[in-house]
């Protein structure tokens, strides 16, 4: 996608063919920087601190890191390493575990000496074959968008609602949900898209918001609590969401506030889609119930930042010292408050036969619920309150 004019992508290798660079997302909309990622410890950092975020994009990161840190010492042990400590970064958005499971398995079998070529290599391939598979989801919604318009009055504005980011920005290119999106406008279609704006981190205001913005597409930045009012008008055609994880039976878990609107849109017969790529989906998973939910830093809820009248970023508290402070990152959404789900290989029902009608090869591993592994662990109730950012 474009920045005033210059196509980028959200991660790229640099001309060295060592080092890799991503766009800094904590800074957006107010800065546009580049980091340069060098090391195991840059890639890690980068997922953790989210200058990288969104569940693809962090799964490409993550095959980056382990071509960093091929780089560095390709030993069996530091490729275990390698897995482990990024595997620990993000425990919600299953395509970080997809993305180091396969450059595990592509790696352990050969020479050592082999390792940091084939690492890179791979790593570009999960880029570009992230960008092929949302393009594919952008064409399948691209049709559900035309089949809305089609109803409506010719001309008429077609208005889609969408939560968090899963625009180019959580990915390498296009997008999930934002994907058709930018296809129905760039057909001509006239797409207006409510922005919520995503508490506590404001993925909606700052990044959706911005990159609608620098594609020209209309779009309006709503507080997350207008959603309901907005879906109860006929302000909405329809709900567009991206996904961390998706169980084999179609539940679906994204950002925060995701299940509320799937509950309003449910309400007022609005269609709500979730866009996602293959590698999103949790095939070890019977059902949402065991999602690891990332519990992130009270200090995202206590405190706000944005750009004051210097130009500079400044950070206020909003909550009173002493309270308590909860804050879980993703929600869960039943698939039967799902209409549909977008995928590369088409639309299907969420549900597991809808499932495995577009992904026959996973029918005989049948899903089990796994047990939560170490780093799936929510910490205790009582120590999320003080668990700082
Ligand atoms: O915490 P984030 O910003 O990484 O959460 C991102 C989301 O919830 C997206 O909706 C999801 O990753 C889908 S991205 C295509």
């Amino acid at each position: 996608m474009k920045i005033g004019g210059v196509a980028y992508r959200s991660i790229w290798l640099n001309a060295d063919g060592a080092t890799v660079e991503v766009i800094d997302q904590t800074l957006l909309p107010h800065r546009f920087a580049i980091r340069s990622l060098m090391s195991l410890a840059d890639a890690e950092h980068a997922i953790k601190t989210m200058i990288v975020r969104g569940a693809p994009l962090i799964g490409a990161t993550a095959a980056y890191g382990m071509s960093l840190a091929m780089a560095a010492d390709p030993s069996d042990s530091m490729l275990e390493e390698a897995h482990g400590c990024l595997l620990a970064a993000r425990p919600t958005a299953v395509n970080l575990r997809w993305a180091l499971d396969e450059m595990a398995s592509v790696l352990r079998p050969i020479a050592p000496t082999q390792r940091k070529q084939v690492a890179y290599q791979r790593a570009a391939e999960i880029c570009d074959e992230d960008v092929a598979l949302n393009r594919a989801i952008g064409e399948h919604g691209l049709k559900i968008i035309n089949g809305i318009a089609s109803k409506k009055e010719t001309n008429a504005t077609i208005n889609i609602m969408t939560h968090c980011n899963a625009g180019w920005l959580a990915t390498v290119d296009f997008g999930t949900a934002l994907a058709p999106i930018y296809l129905a406008h760039d057909a001509g279609l006239k797409v207006h898209v409510w922005v919520s704006e995503t508490r506590p981190r404001n993925q909606g205001a700052s990044l959706t918001a911005w990159e609608l913005g620098q594609h020209g597409v209309a779009h309006t930045v709503i507080v997350d609590n207008a959603a309901g009012h907005l879906l109860r008008c006929g302000e909405v055609d329809m709900v567009i969401v991206g996904s961390d994880r998706t169980a084999a039976n179609g539940d679906v878990c994204n950002k925060i506030g995701t299940y509320l609107k799937a509950l309003a849109a449910k309400d007022n017969g609005v269609p709500f889609y979730v866009a996602l790529p293959g590698p999103t989906i949790d095939w070890s998973l019977a059902d949402g119930a065991t999602i690891p939910i990332e519990e992130r830093g009270a200090l995202e809820v206590s405190h706000i930042s944005g750009r004051n009248k210097h130009h500079g970023v400044s950070t206020v508290a909003l909550t009173p010292q002493a309270s308590a402070i909860a804050n879980p990152g993703f929600d869960v959404t039943p698939a039967r408050l799902v209409t549909g789900l977008i995928t590369e290989r088409g639309v299907c029902a969420a549900s597991k036969e809808g499932l495995l009608g577009l992904y026959p090869e996973n029918a005989n591993g049948a899903p089990t619920t796994r047990p939560l592994s170490r780093v799936d662990k929510l910490p205790p109730r009582r120590q999320r309150a003080r668990n700082l950012a």
